[in-house]
């Protein structure tokens, strides 16, 4: 049977820096989004990478005494090294320094000034040399860039320019007609009354002033504006040439779901679907601008002092630990805050109190009353019971609902509702008063039964999110069934020797 493919992207990280937990965050969500849709059998491709061109890493690399390419080769192995901390479970890392993506950028530059859709032109007006960005009088405040509020010095130059407006109509009727498109729709509304329905100026999208670039081939004092470069990753990384597209972009675009941070919607909602119209390419289904993650309540800054990075956190947190908390912390729409004494609060109470709390008791019971041997449950139904099934039968419908839309903290919290109801469960059933009465040795059994079941299901259902401890949990009691119907595990089976999944942290790490 041929499997539906389902094609997933994070933002490209810029490789100027060690990348922060707000950058690793993103990777971590796209990741859980990844490896849900494989679990419900698509056939996934999952893209991240780096950005690596422009100006402001040819100026790290010269501080740093480095070409570019060996700066660039430096950060880009860091990076890799934490993706593959947090179990970034990718298809395909693209650098935009990886030939086949510069020759892929070239190609697109020469095609689209070839059918009249860039022209050069003379750029008069403000360019903030930091930013890489140009501004009209209007828009500069106080002689200062208007994003970081250092000064512009005055332009007039040659450069060329994509003719946005041409497309403006046609991207307004397919946000129009696709309403999942931009997701959160609060950004979609943003988008459209600041940007789009104001007008589309013509984007200039040349440099001169840095030579670290896709050069125009045609024209080689001139360097490929860097989103350009960067935006078209997601089309070369499957193989998109403008002549011969291999197989694989034929099989994976358009895309399915661009994951990306807030601050970039408008480059990927606007230029991007315009670059892709006028290479008569398809445009992605849906853009998803997620909050930002900001230390305490404020933005990650050096300055600041405040940027917390991956690696240390896992050190203290374990790498389930660090992805529990980014994916249940993060609201859909709006921004989350992550300090380590929130990690340690959540931690406490949800993975080693709740779902740590509730394995431990049931392998340990399972142990002591039936020798690990997993126990028959009885055909009859107590009111217990069938509460149980209920809130794991809602929880599963609640969770594919949340995962569909990409509603990851409230998909785990429902889980974490069942894992409640389990607890409550145990507690109500009292099985060690159960083992008192060699009577009731079967309701023994189904109350046993159930709970291992419970820890079943919850860790399929966890399994997105933290991998790790999922698998433990599972082989734990020796099983490898996913089905998420209540009944599935097997009788009979032997549960292995407890093991402490999560250890409370109150008093253990010194912050
Ligand atoms: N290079 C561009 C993206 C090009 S995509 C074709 C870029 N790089 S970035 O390094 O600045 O950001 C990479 C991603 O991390 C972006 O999606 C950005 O929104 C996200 N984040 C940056 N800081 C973040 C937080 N504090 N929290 C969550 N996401 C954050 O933009």
């Amino acid at each position: 049977m041929n499997k539906e493919k389902y094609y997933i992207t994070t933002a490209i990280p810029y490789c100027s820096a060690k990348p922060h937990i707000g950058n690793v965050y993103e990777v971590i969500l796209a990741d859980a989004i990844a490896r849900y849709k494989r679990q419900k059998g698509y056939d996934v491709f999952f893209l991240t990478g780096t950005d690596e061109h422009g100006l402001k890493i040819e100026n790290a690399a010269k501080e740093a005494g480095l070409t570019p390419q060996e700066y660039t080769d430096n950060i880009c192995e860091v990076l890799k090294n934490i993706w593959n901390m947090v179990g970034a479970s990718y298809d395909k890392f693209i650098r935009t320094t990886d030939d086949y993506h510069e020759k892929a950028v070239a190609d697109i530059f020469e095609k689209l000034l070839l059918q009249g859709d860039i022209y050069k032109g003379k750029y008069e007006g403000w360019y903030c040399i930091p930013d890489e960005s140009f501004y009209t009088d209007m828009q500069i405040v106080d002689g200062k860039c208007p994003d970081c509020g250092r000064p512009v010095v005055r332009s007039n130059e040659e450069a060329y320019f994509f003719k946005l407006s041409k497309y403006a109509d046609r991207l307004i009727r397919y946000l129009d007609e696709n309403q999942d498109f931009i997701q959160p729709i609060s950004r979609k509304n943003e988008m459209l009354n600041n940007f789009i329905k104001p007008g589309l100026q013509d984007l200039c999208v040349s440099r001169t002033s840095f030579t670290w670039g896709v050069k125009v081939p045609s024209d080689p004092k001139h360097v490929v504006y860097v989103w350009i470069d960067a935006l078209t990753n997601y089309i070369t990384a499957l193989g998109y040439n403008t002549k011969n597209p291999t197989e694989l972009y034929k099989k994976y675009w358009p895309c399915d779901l661009h994951v990306i941070g807030k601050d970039i919607v408008r480059f990927h909602t606007i230029y991007w679907p315009i670059i892709l119209m006028a290479l008569e390419e398809p445009l992605p289904k849906t853009v998803y601008g997620h909050g930002w993650l900001n230390s305490g309540g404020d933005k990650m800054s050096k300055s600041k002092g405040n940027v917390m990075f991956a690696d240390e956190l896992i050190k203290k947190f374990g790498v389930d630990g660090v992805r529990y908390y980014c994916l249940a912390e993060m609201p859909f729409s709006s921004d989350g805050i992550i300090t380590s004494e929130n990690i340690i609060a959540k931690y406490n109470a949800d993975l080693a109190n709740n779902l740590g709390n509730l394995v431990s008791r049931t392998i340990s019971m399972n142990k002591k009353y039936f020798d690990k041997i997993i126990p028959e449950a009885e055909k009859v139904e107590a009111e217990q019971d069938i509460k149980l099934k209920i809130a794991f039968t809602q929880t599963i419908e609640i969770y594919s609902e949340k995962m569909d839309s990409y509603r990851i903290s409230e998909a785990i919290e429902s889980i974490f509702v069942a894992l409640s109801c389990a607890n409550k469960y145990i507690d109500e059933c009292s099985p060690w008063i159960l083992a008192k009465d060699k009577s009731r040795r079967s309701r023994l059994g189904t109350v046993i039964y159930n709970s291992l079941e419970s820890i079943r299901i919850a860790a399929v259902l966890l399994m997105p999110f933290i991998p790790e401890s999922s698998k433990k949990i599972l082989n734990l009691i020796n099983t490898k069934e996913s089905s998420l119907e209540f009944g599935k595990l097997k009788s009979g089976e032997l549960t292995k020797e407890n093991e402490i999944l999560f250890s409370r942290i109150d008093n253990l790490i010194k912050m």
